[in-house]
């Protein structure tokens, strides 16, 4: 070989040295992993994570997380994975202290979603859920879990305040708005509990038996409509079972209904402790066992194949020994870790905005955001308070100084926890107030200045007053009021519906004693749910539903009672006559034996129950008093015929008018009625609302688009949504009974959906 190709050759080789060192170094920079920056680079983290920090991902970090908050994610720092924190409510911001004793955070006490969902107005639900999201940021809260959309199916429901109503349009709406809200302050959501979670009785182990139809029409629709049109950041799945199989391992649930049909591509976290088997959950499509730590009855588990088909607590060494021996798929933990890596980059934390939150040592919220939330608290609750009855337009009071306050509930004693208002649910819901931002009724009125004769006279009233003492108040005061509170809670349901005999003996006495002065009497309910009204109803003049109304709510209910604020909330839930009258009476909570419920009542839940079968209920859904009066005038359709191949919106026009002295707020319900379906459905379906705000004099015109799935059945045989031909009602009221106007129109050709 000559000199010259020997040069050649040489340089050749220099030339691939220095390539190849070039390529080393470059595949040296690459063999840094790849950190998680964003949606790009999830990919590659997927392939650097290993199979321990997989199966460590989608295990939760334990409970409590960490400061307190309800629970938290596991970070893999090497791959720039941070924890995330999940909190609590629906509420109002819940976290414990920073350790077991230490004082808990203060956030604001919101009213309770039924009196939210009362307020039928959306433009209430944004206020609230703005000023939420951002006390989540001040305690840095990547997921808020809230909102609960769980139907009220049976009113002795333990968690029945924490929910919005019997209606799933109506609890739809209103969660949509919540969850569209709170992510607009950059917070996630955690939509619960999914699903058919109504009852506190025997909540880990009973197994809910629902008809599909009633499955696709009363307890799923909130969900599908708040995930199609809200894109909530997760789902919570439920304790119980949905037709034998637990949520938390329902595929279809978890993946066909919620994924594969209505396109969540979030991310799905069971409830506490609510995983039995953590193998099955995550092949269902829960993507994260939460909260992480163990609590059950169940032995701790040793490893081992025989175990996966049992209920067994959720380790990392036990998925990983599942995957070792094939129990569990790779595809499944995979997806499950991209759905929660998917989550962490939408999160504050994840984007470095919570890096000056004093997670140690903060226990209260910034004064402006403090001021903010109790003047938004104020506004929203009387918004949402329901005037049920207003003989001879008792209220709002008129030439009234002394009011003769009664009842146990309106005691403040600090020392027995009782702050003489009851401001909202028990369990994962409550939060944490200092007591003196609470504001108790009697305060409330005083705030109000009028001068309040407790009939505490400085003595403790446990229940009920002497003759003597009634007619002694009815004298020294203007008007009665009797305050009567009742409490409820996750964990439990309520035992009854009704009301104290002596509480009864109270109103009637005071109704007599005040009468026979020429005086009113006004009974306000601060109750979470349904009580027995109409045994002493007629007793008083007015009733006042004040719900759970928050720590302002002695201001707001002075507020409603002075006229400050007229009234204009609605019922979101039936008060039945008696708990017999209730659909579900006689299944509820079911057989806690076996540990298990049938919903024989199907579709008929609530209202649909009531109208169709024609049992009067003692105030109705969707009912709800003004101090003004309204007319309703001139209900419009687009057109007569309704071309069920298509999918265009029928628009639906009425006015309406302030016939009355002051101005007012009126929701305008519409309901659908299909007269010719095949498929039996409930007499009159909600369909549509519009709160609207109007002078003395004014009219408005309110309209409506109410699209094909607004006419539909979800036919159990076809598997599907089906808009029959034939003739439908349009029914616009000012509640379910007190239908204004009615339209027909015709829905012609096949729905060929
Ligand atoms: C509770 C509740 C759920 C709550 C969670 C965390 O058991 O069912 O609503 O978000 O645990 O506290």
């Amino acid at each position: 070989m000559g000199k010259g190709n020997i040069k050649v050759l040489i340089t050749i080789l220099i030339c691939w040295l220095i390539l190849a060192n070039a390529t080393r170094t470059k595949a040296s920079i690459n063999t840094q992993p790849m950190k998680l920056t964003d949606e790009a680079s999830i990919e590659n983290v997927m392939k650097s994570l290993t199979i321990d920090e997989k199966v460590q991902l989608v295990i939760g970090a334990g409970y409590p997380g960490p400061n307190g908050v309800a629970g938290s994610t596991r970070s893999i720092p090497r791959l720039g994975i941070p924890s995330i924190i999940l909190s609590d409510g629906p509420a109002g911001v819940r976290i414990g202290g920073l350790f077991a004793g230490a004082p808990p955070r203060i956030a604001t006490a919101f009213p309770i979603p039924s009196l939210l969902s009362a307020t039928w107005d959306v433009k209430q639900m944004q206020k609230v859920a703005k000023t939420m999201g951002k006390e989540a940021r001040e305690y840095g809260v990547d997921v808020l879990l809230a909102p609960g959309v769980n139907i009220q199916r049976d009113p002795l429901g333990g968690r029945n305040f924490e929910y919005y109503s019997e209606d799933p349009f109506l609890t739809g709406s209103m969660a949509t708005e919540f969850i569209r809200t709170v992510q607009e302050t950059g917070v996630g959501t955690s939509i619960k509990h999914y699903a058919a979670n109504n009852q506190e009785t025997n909540r880990t182990k009973i197994n809910a038996v629902v008809s599909k139809r009633a499955l696709r029409e009363i307890y799923l629709p909130a969900f599908e409509m708040a995930v199609k049109q809200a894109k909530p950041w997760t789902v919570m799945s439920a304790y119980n079972a949905v037709n034998g199989v637990f949520a938390t391992q329902n595929r279809t649930i978890l993946t066909g209904i919620l994924r594969d049909e209505w396109g969540f591509d979030g991310l799905v976290m069971s409830d506490w402790w609510a995983v039995k088997n953590p193998v099955a959950a995550l092949e269902a499509g829960n993507d994260l066992i939460m909260p992480g730590d163990y609590r059950g009855p169940l032995p701790m588990p040793e490893l081992g194949k025989e175990l996966y088909t049992k209920s067994s607590a959720p380790s990392p060494e036990l998925l990983k020994a599942a995957i070792q021996d094939g129990i569990l798929s790779k595809e499944a933990l995979d997806s499950s870790v991209r759905n929660l890596l998917k989550l962490i980059i939408k999160t504050p934390t994840f984007k470095g905005e919570y890096k000056n939150v004093d997670y140690q040592t903060k226990t209260t919220l910034s004064k402006k955001t403090a001021k903010k939330g109790a003047r938004v608290n104020r506004e929203v609750a009387s918004e949402g308070m329901v005037l049920m009855k207003n003989e001879k337009k008792s209220l709002p009071f008129k030439g009234v100084k002394k009011i003769g306050v009664a009842g146990e509930n309106a005691v403040v004693d600090l020392a027995q926890s009782k702050l003489g208002i009851i401001i909202g649910g028990g369990g994962s819901a409550e939060v944490n107030v200092d007591p003196k931002n609470v504001v108790s009724l009697v305060q409330g009125l005083k705030n109000a200045d009028y001068a309040v004769v407790d009939s505490i006279n400085g003595k403790k009233v446990i229940e009920g007053l002497s003759k003597n003492e009634a007619v002694n108040l009815a004298k020294n005061t203007d008007i009665g009021l009797v305050f009567i509170g009742r409490q409820s809670t996750e964990g439990a349901d309520r035992p009854d519906m009704s009301m104290k005999p002596v509480e009864i003996q109270l109103i009637k006495d005071l109704s007599e004693a005040y009468h026979a002065e020429g005086k009113k009497l006004v009974v306000v309910l601060n109750i979470g749910a349904p009580i027995e009204v109409a045994n002493w109803s007629d007793y008083a003049d007015s009733i006042l539903l004040a719900w759970q109304p928050g720590q302002e709510g002695g201001n707001a209910i002075a507020d409603v009672l002075s006229g400050r604020v007229n009234p204009s909330g609605k019922l979101p839930v039936t008060f039945p006559v008696k708990y017999s009258d209730v659909p579900s009476y006689g299944n509820f909570p079911g057989d806690t034996v076996n540990n298990v419920v049938h919903y024989t009542e199907g579709i008929y839940v609530g209202y649909r129950y009531y109208d169709t079968k024609k049992i009067n209920p003692a105030y109705p859904f969707g009912h709800g008093l003004s101090y003004t009066d309204f007319a309703y005038s001139n209900l419009k359709l687009s057109s007569a015929k309704y071309l069920l191949s298509k999918n265009e919106p029928l628009s639906i026009s009425i006015e309406v008018t302030n016939i009355g002295p002051v101005s007012g707020k009126e929701v305008v319900q519409l309901y659908i009625h299909d007269q010719n379906s095949k498929l039996e459905r409930p007499f009159k379906e909600l369909k549509g609302f519009k709160k609207i705000f109007l002078k003395p004099g004014q009219t408005k015109k309110v309209t409506f688009a109410i699209d094909k799935r607004a006419l539909s059945a979800f036919d159990d045989k076809l598997n599907k949504w089906i808009a029959e031909p034939g003739k439908f009602t349009v029914l616009i009221g000012s509640s379910s009974q007190d239908i204004k106007q009615e339209a027909e129109f015709m829905g012609v050709g096949k729905d060929v959906n």
